[in-house]
Formats: structure tokens, C-alpha cells, sequence
């Protein structure tokens, strides 16, 4: 039997698809194998949302070329964004790669290395599916390890044009799953041990179900009212009963039809979309777990406008004080670029009062990079190197003191845990529903089962903590320690490198 190993950059999108693309090989009978050098297929899941990104995917095809030397029938497969961005062009820098596949040809994967296997030059699929589009669904009758949580997408694409970002190239145009899949897929995840859900999209809250099944959210019914009559009939007329997506109405919908399903969670948001309805489906759902993460790229309002992001930094306070004040204890956490085009000094400093006034317990800094083909290269990449640098360690400086204090106020208090694995040394660790990473001990079993734990310390990243049920509380024995180890290392055939 053949054997694949997949090695994944970037985003949770990009790991999901990792995940549906191992389904798709072991279904056309190749293996999974860690040994990236006695693999028949190696298989990169790229990201070009950052240059730093596509430089990690040069130097590993540098790497596998070496080895391809020696092995000439190694496959080197190249999938993902800059399989999209680049095509053929891709395969002329570095010949060494026999297949390019872009996120929406997966499905196409096994006949492509069947073409392969039988001679053919190097493939190349790379077409995005507008008329009809396809989302990868979870292939149920394939053997799996009991996954707690588990991604689900809800839409693919981008139709914001925000003006640093590749994504509406890489991902192309917005395209919607129908809400019934969706909800099969939710309940057949929990039917084998799932407990929970991240939906998963480039902006989930501009989702809408194109089979126009979802029933009427009576909030949004309301909200719905209040826009132009115009575009109330417009919307009406088009069997849209939100004022802006259906995104709440999906999610009263997934709580509904999946009783056995603890937690739901989504990313990302996109500001523009968080609407009362949203923030009303927050107070009413309980499994909807308290944590936010929404993108906001600066503190700035000439810089948000340059970027292209349709929303001022007081619309996004308004919007995410009404969402803490509807959900008491909720936590934020963002994304932020600096260095963009154009940004002062004080345009920076406006980013770090905004963190300081959210109080973020979790920032994703970046450094503006240039990106093929979008708007802002118009704009001169002005900031010197230099100062990005600069300004990222401040950002990170903030961010940490905001995220420092925000665990060390947990201490003492109780939270309930989704136990969600063991821990590198030994231990369980789980996430709390405003996603702090915890680590504590019990001598049960409770991997998947929500356990209520007293925080008796912080580290930098996470927390530690007690069982509050006295009797379940006992060091890990120590097969139980090794086989956290194990796990901890990973899923055979899988390798997770995050880009920072
Ligand atoms: N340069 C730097 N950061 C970027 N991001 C997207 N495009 C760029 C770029 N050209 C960041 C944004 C986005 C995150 C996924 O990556 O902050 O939210």
C-alpha cells in the first residue's frame, strides 16, 4: 500500500482541509506515515497569507527535491493557497513537484495521482467550483480516532476586498454550504464522539443558506424590518429572512437538531457582520461558548479606511461592548497587522490604546507584507523593516500583560473544562468555553466530558488546575503519562507547523 505524509501551514480552514485530504487518500487506499523519508507521496497544504508563509513552502520543496534525488519515485504534492495563487508557474521555479491542487479540487486528488502512477507529467488542478460548488464532507464510514472537537465549514471564500488580503484570490468568491448538510455533519460528528463544533469559514457570519431552508430567526424578522424597504423586499423576495446573513439562524438550528453537542464555537467574524441578532443568539444559546474572535487590523480609523475594513473603530467598540454586556465574562481575542502603508506613529499608538480598552486576552500580530495582486500595493510599502519589528514587540508586550493579568484573575475561580486530550507530561488538558488552555490530573477517564476544575495557577500560555470533585483528583498513572506523550506528538501522517 502506498504511503502519504501531509504536512500543513496556516490556518484552521487550511487544517480542516488537511483533515478531509487524508480522508480522500486513505479512501483511494494510500496509508498515512510520520516518515517523511520513506513516503511514496509528500503532501505541503500551503498558505500565502503572509510572504513568511510561502518562504516555508520554498525551502521544504528545496528539502523534499534532495530527497526526490535519491528516491526519484517520491511524489511531491503541493496543495492549498499557493497552489491557487501560483499554478503552473509554481511547477516552472520548482520543477521538482509533480501535482499542484488547489482547496477547491481536492476531491479530484485521487485520479490526478492515478495519472501519475501511470506516467503522466506533472498535474496541475487549480480551478475554483463557482457553478456548483463543493464542500468537503466528513467521510463517516472511514475508522477514526475519537476526535472532542472538531472543525465544520459553513462557506468558503471572501467577498470583502480588504486591501492587504491574498484570501479572495486563494479562496475566490463567497459560496455558501447548504444548512442541511451542515446539520448532518454536525450530527453525525457527535454521533461519533464530538462534543464540540468550530464552524468554520473565511467570514461565518455573512453566511446565508442557499437552499433557503432555515426558519426565520423572529429577532432578525424584526431587524429585518428596519432596513430600506427596498431591501427588505429585495431580501424577502429572495427567501432571506435576516437583516444581514443567516448565521444566527444556522446556529439556533445546530443547537436545536444536535442535543449531544456541548460547545460551538466559529471563526472568523468579520465586524461589519456581528448584527443584535448575532449577539442576541450569544444570550439565548448556551452552547455558544463565550469567546469572540474577531479581527480588528488596527486602532486606527485612516488606517482601517486604507485598509479597506468598512468599519470605524467606534462601530467596532459599539459592537463588541454590546456583545460583552449581553454576555457576561466574554473574552476577546484578535488579529492585527502593523506596519501597514502609511501608518504613523500614532496611528500605532491608536492600536494599542484599542487592545488596552477591549482588553484582548488573545492578539495575533503580524507584520505587513506585500501580497500579488491586491489593492494595497498601490499604496508604498513605507514602514521601514525595522519599525514593523518594533511595533510587533510592542503589540506582543501589550498583549501579554493583558493576557498575564487575565489568567492570574482566574485563579481560585471554578470553570468547567471540555477535556479534550492528555498532556505532553502527563495529565489531561481541555479548554475552558472562553478557550484558556488548562491542565490538570484525575484518575478517571474523562477524556470528552465536561469537568468542573478550580484554577490554582497560571502559566504564560495556560492555566493549571484541580478537579473539584475531591475523589476524581490523583496524579496520572504512568502508562496513562506515556501515552499523553504519545499523543501529544501528534496523528500519524499529519504534521502541524503554525506560521507565526
Ligand atoms: N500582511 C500581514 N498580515 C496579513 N494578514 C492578512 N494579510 C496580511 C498581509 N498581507 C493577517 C490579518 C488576518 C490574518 C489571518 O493574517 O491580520 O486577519
Amino acid at each position: 500500500m502506498p504511503s502519504y505524509s501531509l504536512v500543513t501551514f496556516g490556518c484552521q480552514m487550511n487544517q480542516h482541509d488537511s483533515e478531509r485530504m487524508e480522508e480522500v487518500l486513505q479512501r483511494a487506499g494510500y496509508a498515512p506515515t510520520t516518515d517523511v523519508e520513506q513516503a511514496d507521496l509528500v503532501l505541503l497544504n500551503t498558505c500565502s497569507v503572509r510572504e513568511k508563509a510561502e518562504q516555508k513552502l520554498r525551502s521544504e520543496v528545496g528539502r523534499l527535491g534532495v530527497l526526490k534525488r535519491s528516491r526519484p519515485e517520491l511524489l511531491i504534492g503541493v496543495a492549498g493557497c499557493v497552489a491557487q495563487q501560483e499554478g503552473e508557474r509554481l511547477i516552472k521555479r520548482m520543477p521538482q513537484i509533480d501535482l499542484l491542487i488547489g482547496p477547491d479540487n481536492i476531491p479530484e486528488l485521487p485520479g490526478l495521482l492515478r495519472e501519475l502512477a501511470g506516467g503522466a507529467p506533472p498535474q496541475v488542478r487549480a480551478a475554483f467550483d463557482l457553478d456548483s460548488p463543493r464542500f468537503l464532507t466528513l467521510d463517516a464510514g472511514l475508522p477514526r480516532a475519537r476526535q472532542v472537537s472538531s472543525f465544520v465549514t459553513i462557506m468558503k471564500g471572501c467577498d470583502e476586498r480588504c486591501s492587504f488580503c491574498i484570501v479572495p484570490t486563494t479562496r475566490g468568491p463567497e459560496r455558501y454550504r447548504p444548512s442541511e448538510e451542515i446539520l448532518l455533519e454536525c450530527e453525525a460528528l457527535v454521533a461519533q464522539g464530538t462534543r464540540e463544533i468550530t464552524l468554520l469559514g473565511q467570514t461565518v457570519d455573512s453566511y446565508l443558506d442557499p437552499t433557503r431552508k432555515l426558519p426565520a430567526n423572529p429577532a432578525a424578522e424584526a431587524a429585518l424590518a428596519m432596513l430600506p424597504s427596498g431591501e427588505t423586499a429585495k431580501r424577502r423576495g429572495a427567501g432571506i429572512h435576516a437583516d444581514e446573513s443567516e448565521f444566527p439562524a444556522l446556529l439556533r438550528a445546530i443547537c436545536e437538531r444536535v442535543p449531544g453537542l456541548a460547545r460551538l464555537r466559529y471563526t472568523s467574524l468579520h465586524p461589519r457582520h456581528l448584527t443584535p441578532s448575532l449577539i442576541q443568539s450569544h444570550q439565548s444559546l448556551p452552547q455558544l461558548v463565550r469567546h469572540v474572535h474577531m479581527p480588528v487590523q488596527s486602532g486606527s480609523d485612516r488606517v482601517l479606511r486604507r485598509m479597506i475594513r468598512r468599519y470605524s473603530v467606534a462601530e467596532y467598540l459599539e459592537r463588541t461592548d454590546a456583545l460583552k454586556r449581553a454576555v457576561p465574562g466574554l473574552s476577546l481575542s484578535t488579529d492585527i497587522i502593523v506596519g501597514f502603508p502609511g501608518e504613523t506613529d500614532e496611528d500605532f499608538e491608536l492600536t494599542l490604546d484599542l487592545m488596552r480598552r477591549v482588553g484582548f486576552v488573545g492578539v495575533f500580530g503580524f507584520k505587513y507584507s506585500e501580497r500579488p495582486g491586491t489593492p494595497a500595493l498601490k499604496l508604498t510599502d513605507d514602514v521601514p523593516e525595522s519599525e514593523k519589528s518594533r511595533r510587533l514587540s510592542a503589540l506582543f508586550e501589550v498583549s501579554e500583560g493583558l493576557r498575564r493579568a487575565h489568567l492570574e484573575r482566574l485563579i481560585g475561580k471554578e470553570e468547567t473544562v471540555l477535556v479534550e486530550g492528555l498532556g505532553k507530561t502527563g495529565g489531561y488538558t481541555g479548554r475552558t468555553e472562553r478557550n484558556e488552555i488548562v491542565h490538570f490530573g484525575s484518575k478517571e477517564d474523562v477524556l470528552g466530558e465536561l469537568a468542573l476544575v478550580r484554577i490554582t495557577g497560571a502559566f504564560k500560555h495556560s492555566l493549571e488546575a484541580e478537579l473539584v470533585d475531591e475523589a476524581r483528583r490523583a496524579p496520572l498513572p504512568a502508562q496513562l503519562a506515556s501515552a499523553g506523550a504519545a499523543l501529544a506528538s501528534g496523528r500519524p501522517g499529519r504534521v502541524n507547523l503554525p506560521v507565526v
